[in-house]
């Protein structure tokens, strides 16, 4: 015998009453049942709203999706249980055994890994290259190239490619542009309006921003979204729906943060680069940086919350520097409220082989900094003293 009125219907989850939760619930089931087989048929073919499985869609997921888009711009969104998920889930959905690619030479190392190792292992080729100059890319192009992967600001050299400028020549060749944002983030750049086909960002990163969920997003159009659905409904990488409950209350304060984080690493950088034990800073928002042309077109209201240095001294110096911080922890992540460290070259570089690392500039002794959102003169303190202490040496 089937219970006339559900516990939920009863207790009014999603509407108490005439009156509704400011918070959303969060929707921690698996599956959705139906009355009849008539209903399993109308949800499955879109004759009525409903959802059947959470590794294919849940409520709390959904609205996390809804909220995305808006901030992306896209006509839809699909979030995803890493960034890592939402890269090879979208990859996957849009190229094929035979097919060609075109990716940037610097890239996060695991993304690097994926097109140097397992794309040429499922029959795709790829060749990577420098995007500074879209104009340099004609002779690139072949019959068969579909993609063409970047980064806005990318992983760790903060260079900023000129995606408008790109799509234009990707377009005369048929050919994708797919644009990993996580470092930039909608708040200083939406990549779609500038022409590209899909928007991927780590929500691990800046759009939670508490450190506390792993998790992906891909955006773009309502059919290239749909079919990368599907690929992700079998492929199996859903987002937990109390991560996404998690995301969607770390998106209220987004805007701020992404304000504080960009001028707190303004003012690191400009610090930094005044100091004798560091050699080089790498930030688009510096003068100096060999991206800040392009940077300042294409980056709206800030030029982003990550920045990075190199000290004397390699690796030892590094080393030193780490042991010398107080406050500033070693976290190979970003996006953190309080300023963190990486060393790319031992976390997120250290599958990339060290000869193509350090010919690209990632270099032993280059150190990844995620400007956090606390009072920055605080941070450069205990930065300057350790610093101080590589020259004292
Ligand atoms: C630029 C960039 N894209 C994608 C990723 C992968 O994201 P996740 O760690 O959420 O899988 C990272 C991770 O650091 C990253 O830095």
């Amino acid at each position: 015998m089937k219970r006339k009125e559900s516990a939920e219907e009863k207790v009014g989850i999603g509407q108490c009453g005439i009156t509704k939760p400011e918070v959303p619930p969060i929707y921690a089931t698996s599956v959705f049942s139906f009355e009849t087989l008539e209903d399993v048929d109308a949800v499955y073919e879109g004759g009525k709203p409903g959802y059947v499985y959470s590794r294919t869609s849940n409520p709390t997921v959904r609205l996390l999706e809804e909220e995305l888009s808006h901030l992306e711009g896209t006509e839809r969104a699909l979030a995803f249980s890493s960034g890592m998920a939402a890269i090879t889930t979208t990859i996957c959905s849009l190229v094929k055994p035979g097919d060609h690619v075109l990716a940037s030479k610097v890239l996060y190392g695991e993304t690097h890994k994926l097109f140097r190792e397992i794309l040429p292992y499922w029959g795709v080729e790829v060749d990577f290259l420098e995007f500074q100059d879209p104009a340099d890319l004609e002779s690139s192009f072949r019959e068969n190239t579909r993609l063409l992967y970047v980064e806005t600001i990318s992983n760790p050299l903060m260079q900023v490619c000129d995606i408008a400028g790109l799509c234009e020549e990707a377009e005369k060749h048929r050919c994708r542009v797919v644009v990993d944002n996580t470092f930039a983030t909608p708040a200083f750049c939406r990549p779609v309006e500038e022409g590209a086909h899909v928007v991927l960002e780590s929500l691990t990163k800046y759009l939670n921003g508490h450190s506390d969920v792993t998790g992906g997003m891909a955006g773009g159009s309502a059919a290239d979204m749909e079919k990368t659905g599907r690929f992700r409904a079998l492929m199996g990488g859903c987002m937990s729906p109390f991560d996404a409950w998690l995301t969607l209350r770390g998106l209220k304060t987004f805007p701020l943060r992404m304000e504080k984080h960009a001028e707190n690493a303004l003012y690191l950088a400009r610090k930094l680069e005044r100091h004798p034990a560091v050699k080089k800073v790498f930030y688009p928002g510096l003068e100096r940086h060999s991206s800040y042309g392009i940077a300042r077109k294409l980056l709206r209201n800030g030029f982003g919350g990550m920045l990075s240095f190199e000290v004397a001294g390699g690796e030892d110096g590094v080393s030193r520097l780490v042991r010398n911080l107080e406050n500033v922890e070693l976290l190979p992540s970003l996006a953190a409220v309080k300023t963190t460290l990486s060393h790319p070259a031992k976390t997120s570089h250290r599958s990339v082989p060290a000869d193509v690392r350090i010919s690209l500039g990632i270099t032993d002794g280059l150190v990844r900094l995620s400007a956090g959102i606390e009072t920055p003169e605080a941070v450069w303190q205990d930065m300057e003293k350790a610093l101080d202490e590589l020259v004292e040496a």
